[in-house]
């Protein structure tokens, strides 16, 4: 008998640990510790044992009554405390959240910032916000002069302006440090204009070095090693002759096409050079409104646009595309 016992409280064991829902207690209680149960059998038996043995089974069979009532009530509590999550696997791994990452154009900002940064140069910064005089007067742009209408101005009032390109940066720079300047101004500029190449902000970096003795060789050599640094060792690079109210002599700098590799293709528009950047020699009137003596001092400056860097670098040929927010565009680059 003891034996029967031993393999009820076996099966009793087993088949609770399948017991999957509260519903399925009250059958195993009936089963096994009903009137017609499994354990009252096995006692009913108890009148062909040997007299003395009948107190030992009996203590036993009494733990056994008693291991099975407590098991079974301690599993319905389990059961019901998980029934608060009943049609939740909380086995399945969970969803992990949605991390966000450094927009493209930032992207391609520091990478800009890193690379002038290791040629040299400081990293400063202006209002987007401006004044008349900084963004158009003190950088050669007096009143009328059509240079004004080339840059479709948002203006707050007749004074004040969203800055149409980063270049009031070096007047801010100039009027506010002192000599040797060599910095990056990186940041958002604003032109009321719209289309497939333009957007009415995007992101300009704009450079000045001024110096004793700071020469055109200097500004090639700087823009050479940038652009190499940028887009690889072997891009050529092409001055053209141009014209900016700021700088004198002025050029617009070209590098060879990165896409047909001067081949000719639609991106070069057949020519194999790029148009990447305007520059020139910083002009002896700008130096005047910054209380910095020409005669001492020499120096360049250029400013380039960080979308038209990072269409070429990526291949994007909208440059829309950088501010719809789409996920799908923008998870490419996280
Ligand atoms: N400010 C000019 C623009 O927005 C770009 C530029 C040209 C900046 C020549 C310069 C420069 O510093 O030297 O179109």
């Amino acid at each position: 008998m003891e034996k029967q016992l031993e393999s009820l409280k076996l099966a009793f064991s087993e088949e609770l640990n399948l017991a999957g829902a509260p519903e399925d207690l009250e059958p195993m209680r009936v089963k096994y510790l009903g009137r017609k149960g499994a354990l009252t059998g096995i006692l009913r038996q108890m009148g062909s044992l040997d007299p003395e043995e009948r107190p030992r089974i009996g203590s036993l069979s009494n733990e056994l009554k008693v291991f099975m009532e407590e098991a079974l009530a301690k599993k319905l509590e389990g059961l019901q405390t998980h029934s608060v999550f009943k049609g939740i696997d909380v086995t399945l791994p969970g969803r992990a959240p949605r991390k966000g990452s450094i927009h493209i154009i930032n992207q391609v900002v520091r990478e800009l910032e890193d690379i002038f940064l290791s040629l040299g140069f400081n990293i400063a910064s202006g209002p987007e916000v401006e004044d008349d005089y900084h963004n158009f007067e003190a950088l050669n742009i007096p009143e009328h002069h059509p240079a004004r209408d080339m840059q479709d101005t948002f203006y707050f009032t007749s004074d004040v302006l969203l800055r149409t390109h980063t270049s009031p940066v070096q007047i801010r720079v100039m009027e506010s440090s002192g000599l040797p300047v060599r910095i990056i101004a990186p940041g958002k500029v604003y032109r009321c204009d719209s289309d497939v190449s333009h957007t009415p902000m995007f992101h300009q970096i704009e450079g000045l070095w001024v110096e004793e003795g700071i020469t055109f060789r200097h500004l090639k050599g700087v823009l050479n090693e940038f652009i190499r640094k940028l887009f690889g060792p072997d891009i050529p690079l092409r001055f053209r002759p141009s014209f900016f109210p700021f700088t004198e002599p002025s050029a617009e700098v070209d590098m060879g096409c990165i896409i047909c590799k001067g081949k000719g293709c639609r991106v070069c528009k057949n020519s194999g050079w790029l148009e990447i950047l305007g520059c020139g020699m910083v002009d002896p009137e700008v130096y005047k409104y910054v209380d910095i003596d020409p005669e001492t001092v020499t120096g360049f400056a250029f400013g380039l646009g960080v979308e038209r860097v990072a269409m070429l670098k990526y291949g994007i040929d909208d440059i829309r595309m950088f501010f719809e927010n789409d996920l799908r565009f923008l998870k490419q680059f996280s």
